[in-house]
């Protein structure tokens, strides 16, 4: 049986800020994100992630070394310290389906939760991107609520609210690493 591909998550810092400027310049990215428009390179990206209001990481596969997705943080206006929204998307839609949302999740919850960098995670869900949907049934993250959401094209979206602190990733932790296959290897890059 073949081995599953593997991914590493690398920080999103002011240094390599224009990977992801690159990244979120595709249509499909930034719409996805609800970004009214395709971000540009500026200083004020560079001071949020320099306050800490805003962080994330790019995904890579480890066989090939490519960034295949990224993940956002948000603070909720104050910087990252007690809980996080987070947005993640495989930009690569060539490798979608593949685990590797799952992957880069059990990452970045291990690195945040187990290492307390924050208490909790916390997002929006849109109810009808099955994908979404998917990811975070297999991800086991509780539902903690319902509600919709206005986008910046003014739909209004009926969706979910999900909560994922180190209590909750330590109960499903090991089930879900024997399914993913997850080794120890070190998997966050500096
Ligand atoms: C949502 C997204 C990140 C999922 O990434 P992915 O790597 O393709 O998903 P995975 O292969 O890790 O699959 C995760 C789970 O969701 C399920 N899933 C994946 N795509 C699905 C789809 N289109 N419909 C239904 N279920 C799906 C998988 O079966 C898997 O569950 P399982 O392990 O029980 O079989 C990806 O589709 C994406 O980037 N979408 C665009 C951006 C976006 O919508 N981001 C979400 C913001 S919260």
């Amino acid at each position: 049986m073949t081995e599953p591909r593997r991914v590493y998550l690398r920080a999103i810092r002011p240094t390599n800020l224009q990977e992801l400027v690159d990244l979120m310049s595709v249509d499909d990215v930034w719409r996805n994100f609800d970004f009214v428009a395709a971000p540009r390179m500026d200083t004020g990206y560079r001071l949020a992630l320099a306050m800490k209001h805003w962080g994330g990481c790019y995904i890579h596969t480890t066989d090939d070394d490519r960034v295949v997705g990224v993940i956002i943080l948000e603070g909720d206006g104050r910087k990252i310290t007690d809980t996080a929204e987070v947005d993640i998307a495989i930009t690569d839609p060539s490798v979608r389906g593949q685990g590797l949302s799952l992957q880069a999740l059990w990452c970045l919850f291990d690195d945040w939760l187990l290492g307390e960098k924050v208490a909790r995670f916390h997002a929006w869900v849109d109810a009808s991107n099955g994908a979404s949907q998917g990811m975070i049934k297999a991800m086991r993250i509780p539902v903690i609520g319902d509600g919709t959401r206005r986008m910046s094209d003014g739909r209004v979206l009926e969706g979910v609210y999900i909560e994922m602190d180190k209590a909750q990733w330590q109960r499903v932790r090991d089930e879900l690493g024997t399914k993913l296959k997850i080794p120890e290897t070190p998997y966050v890059m500096a």
